[in-house]
Parts: C-alpha cells; sequence; structure tokens
C-alpha cells in the first residue's frame, strides 16, 4: 500500500500533485512518501510484537537523510555497510545501540569509527576480520561486540546478482569455518561473539527460503550453546521483497508469525535488516518525455531520466511499473523507455504497453524508492536528480539537483596541478 493515487486523472503523491512538485523541482525527480515510509515501517515492526527484535533499517536501499531522520524518529535503528552509511545514520540522529555493520570488506579506519561511536554488534563475514576488530579494539581499549555471519547454503529464488546466501557467494562463513571462528573469538580478549547473522538475498517473494535459513541457524544455535557460547542476537538480516509488477510477496505478517512460532523457544533478540519492504514502494521517479522515435520495428520513448538515475532495469532486467502523470484517454502502443546515456543498455522498460505519450508528458515510474538514488551516478556527466519528500499537504526538498559545479568541484585542483606538471 502507498499513498501514490490517481485523483481527477492526475498523479499525486498524497496530497501533492505531481506535476505541481515538477513545475518547483524540476525533472528527473524522486518523489517519496514519508506516510508510505512510515506506515511500512510500523507495518513490519509491528509484525514482531510478539518477541523481542530490533529492526534495522538497510541503510543502503535509500540513505536519504531526511528518510533516516523520519524512520529513525519512528524507532529504527540501521543495518550500514560502510563509513558513509556510519555517518549518515548517525547524523540523521539513529543512536549507535541501534547500529549494526554487515560487510566482507570492512577497512581499518571504519572499524575504528564504529567502536569508537560504540555501535551494537558488527556482522563479521571472515576469521581474518575478527582478528582485525580484537586488534583495533584493544588498541582502543575497547571490547566489540561481534555476530558472525553464517552463510546457510539456502537458495533464496531471486536474482543470482542479489542472491547473497548461497555456498558460492562470497557472504559469511560456512558452518565449519564459523564454529572455528567462534571457538577463536572466545579467546580473543577484546571481542564478544553474542550474535549470529545471515542474509540470503533480496528481493525473497516467499517464506520457504526465510524458514530454511532460521532452521539452519537454529541447530547452530543449539550446538554453540552446548559449547558455552551463549547467543543473544540472532539477525536474519533484510530480503522480503515488493510487489513490482505481478510478484505477491508475503506480508511482513506472515514473516512474523513464521518467525515468532519458530523462535518460541529462544531466548534472543530477534534483529532484522529490511530495505526495500520499507523503502521500496515509497517512492517514485518522475521524467519528462523528450523525444519520440520510431525505427519501423521499435517505438522509442525518450525521457530526460537514465540509467544513471535508476540502474535497475539495465543492472538486473528488473521490471517498475511506468505510467503518465496525467492520464489521458490513449490507445496503448508498445515502447521502449530509454534515456539519453549513450549505452543501448540505458533503458527504464522495453517493450512495454504505454499510453501514447507525447513530448513533454511526464511519466512516473514507480517502486523507485529502494535502491534508487543510492545506485545513482554521474555517469555521461549528468547531475544527479533531486530528491522530495511530501507529507500530506506539504513538501520538502531532501537532496538538491546537483549542478554542474558538482560535477567537477573535485577535479578542479587538477587543472592548476596539470599546468605546473607540463612546464617541467
Ligand atoms: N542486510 C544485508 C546484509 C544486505 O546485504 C542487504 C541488501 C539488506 C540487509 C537489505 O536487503 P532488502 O531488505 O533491501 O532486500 N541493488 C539490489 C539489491 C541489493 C541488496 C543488497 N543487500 C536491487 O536493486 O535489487
Amino acid at each position: 500500500m502507498h499513498y501514490f493515487q490517481y485523483k481527477n486523472d492526475q498523479l499525486y503523491a498524497e496530497d501533492v500533485s505531481v506535476a505541481l512538485l515538477v513545475q518547483e523541482y524540476g525533472t528527473p525527480l524522486y518523489i517519496y512518501s514519508a506516510s508510505t515510509l512510515t506506515r511500512h515501517y510500523h507495518a513490519f515492526e509491528s509484525a514482531f510484537s510478539d518477541i523481542k527484535h530490533l529492526i534495522c533499517y538497510s541503510v543502503k536501499a535509500n540513505s536519504n537523510l531526511s528518510v533516516l531522520k523520519i524512520l529513525g524518529q519512528e524507532g529504527s535503528g540501521a543495518d550500514i555497510v560502510s563509513g558513509g552509511e556510519l555517518f549518515r545514520a548517525l547524523r540523521a540522529g539513529i543512536p549507535a545501540k541501534k547500529i549494526v555493520y554487515s560487510g566482507v570488506g570492512k577497512e581499518v579506519s571504519e572499524i575504528q569509527e564504529a567502536l569508537l561511536a560504540d555501535i551494537l554488534l558488527f556482522n563479521v563475514e571472515s576469521i581474518q576480520e575478527l582478528e582485525r576488530i580484537n586488534t583495533i579494539a584493544q588498541d582502543m581499549d575497547k571490547v566489540a561486540r561481534v555476530s558472525l555471519r553464517i552463510n546457510p547454503d539456502v537458495d533464496p529464488k531471486t536474482h543470482p546478482y542479489i542472491s547473497t546466501g548461497l555456498k558460492e557467494n562470497k557472504f559469511g562463513l560456512s558452518r565449519p569455518e564459523a564454529l572455528k571462528a567462534y571457538k577463536l573469538a572466545q579467546t580473543l580478549t577484546h571481542v564478544d561473539p553474542i550474535g549470529m547473522d545471515c542474509h540470503i538475498g533480496s528481493q525473497l517473494t516467499s517464506l520457504e527460503p526465510f524458514m530454511e535459513a532460521l532452521g539452519r541457524l537454529k541447530e547452530f544455535y543449539t550446538e554453540l550453546q552446548g559449547l558455552g557460547i551463549p547467543i543473544q542476537y540472532l539477525d536474519l538480516g533484510g530480503g522480503l521483497g515488493i510487489t513490482y509488477n505481478e510478484e505477491e510477496p508475503p506480508h511482513p505478517k506472515e514473516l512474523g508469525e513464521a518467525i515468532g512460532t519458530s523462535l518460541q523457544d529462544l531466548d534472543v533478540t530477534l534483529i532484522l535488516e529490511p530495505g526495500r519492504v520499507i523503502a521500496g514502494n515509497t517512492g517514485i521517479l518522475v521524467t519528462e518525455v523528450q523525444y519520440l522515435k520510431e525505427n519501423g520495428e521499435k517505438n522509442f520513448v525518450i525521457v530526460d531520466a537514465a540509467m544513471n538515475d535508476l540502474v535497475r532495469p539495465s543492472l538486473y532486467g528488473s521490471y517498475h511499473r511506468i505510467a503518465p502523470v496525467c492520464q489521458k484517454n490513449r490507445e496503448e502502443v508498445v515502447v521502449d523507455v530509454v534515456g539519453p546515456i549513450c549505452e543501448s543498455s540505458d533503458f527504464l522498460a522495453k517493450d512495454r504497453s504505454l499510453p501514447r505519450v507525447a513530448q513533454g508528458d511526464l511519466l512516473a515510474i514507480f517502486s523507485a524508492g529502494a535502491y534508487g538514488f543510492t545506485m545513482s551516478s554521474q555517469y555521461n556527466s549528468r547531475p544527479r536528480a533531486a530528491e522530495v519528500i511530501v507529507q500530506g499537504a506539504h513538501h520538502i526538498l531532501a537532496r538538491k539537483r546537483e549542478v554542474y559545479n558538482d560535477l567537477t568541484v573535485l577535479e578542479e585542483s587538477g587543472l592548476t596541478l596539470v599546468t605546473e606538471m607540463s612546464k617541467d
């Protein structure tokens, strides 16, 4: 459920007309609905109310400061994967005690920063990382709380690029390696192994893979108990899918009930790291039609948003619903919606049946709130889009549209240096 609806054939973000927002902020434009965001957060959070739990929103899905601030105010923690995400989460006011840090390649400075902030847990992905964290914590006279990320070898049945819990993936530790790591952690003085973690993939549309992974974690939990390693936190990661097209993912409630039943006999705090299910349908990307072109074979609708703004269709062949901002009764035509970037992979939709559009029309690309702006780039020297948040009849600019100067500002010093270099 989201708050992007048509009223008198005009698309609205909550109580604000999308066309009006475009007049004020231009295109391409990311628009997020704050009420949808908080609604999704609470739908997810309340699904786990029967068990001790902490929701750590996965910052990578949408890391806009205002989005993080809204979620933080609602009580969310954060799942981070870099020093940059730690910086953002803290800047947005998310308490360090609700932050967990995942990722296979944590650098020394990033570990130091997280220890300094005193985050809740590091989700450790290798034995070398465990050793590194221990050494750094020792140097800083701290004890790092850690979970070990288990790779349960479960098929999440999603796109291979976003599957993370299979043996062939780089993530986590196999059970035998994890056992070694827990035993090692017991002997290390500056890490405290109090958690177990896994994240098997993203855009999961059935419960089975979650439950299979949880089953494997529970077996391992029992084994660790026998070894005198008491696990207090069990982190099942994120991954619950959303409806882009015709997918019918389980409702968070169903996931909550299934996990709740399975965890009844365990005295642990459940951690979840949802990203897409919170932010995905919270946002749309609005773009303006620039040109129409036919070549006998194909009809192209050339718009001013491109793969640098929303890379998911190009990268994963993902489907995003597209619809005109102003609905007029027009015949349907099969088109490719493409951007101005010089690559054939620069498309937002292929062979899509859309009402016939004209130059200057606005199109809304739905379900763009997660992994939309965060994966955007300046490829082809295109300044990044603006981000706006709407709540009821109010709207705020949550990120300014980049300008040409933003493309070159970090390179200016090179101009002088090149001149000097060529003098030598
Ligand atoms: N926790 C960890 C450790 C993760 O790696 C991820 C996502 C999440 C949580 C959140 O997963 P979610 O609930 O959003 O599925 N760019 C891709 C998705 C990559 C997901 C990476 N990890 C896309 O656009 O589909």
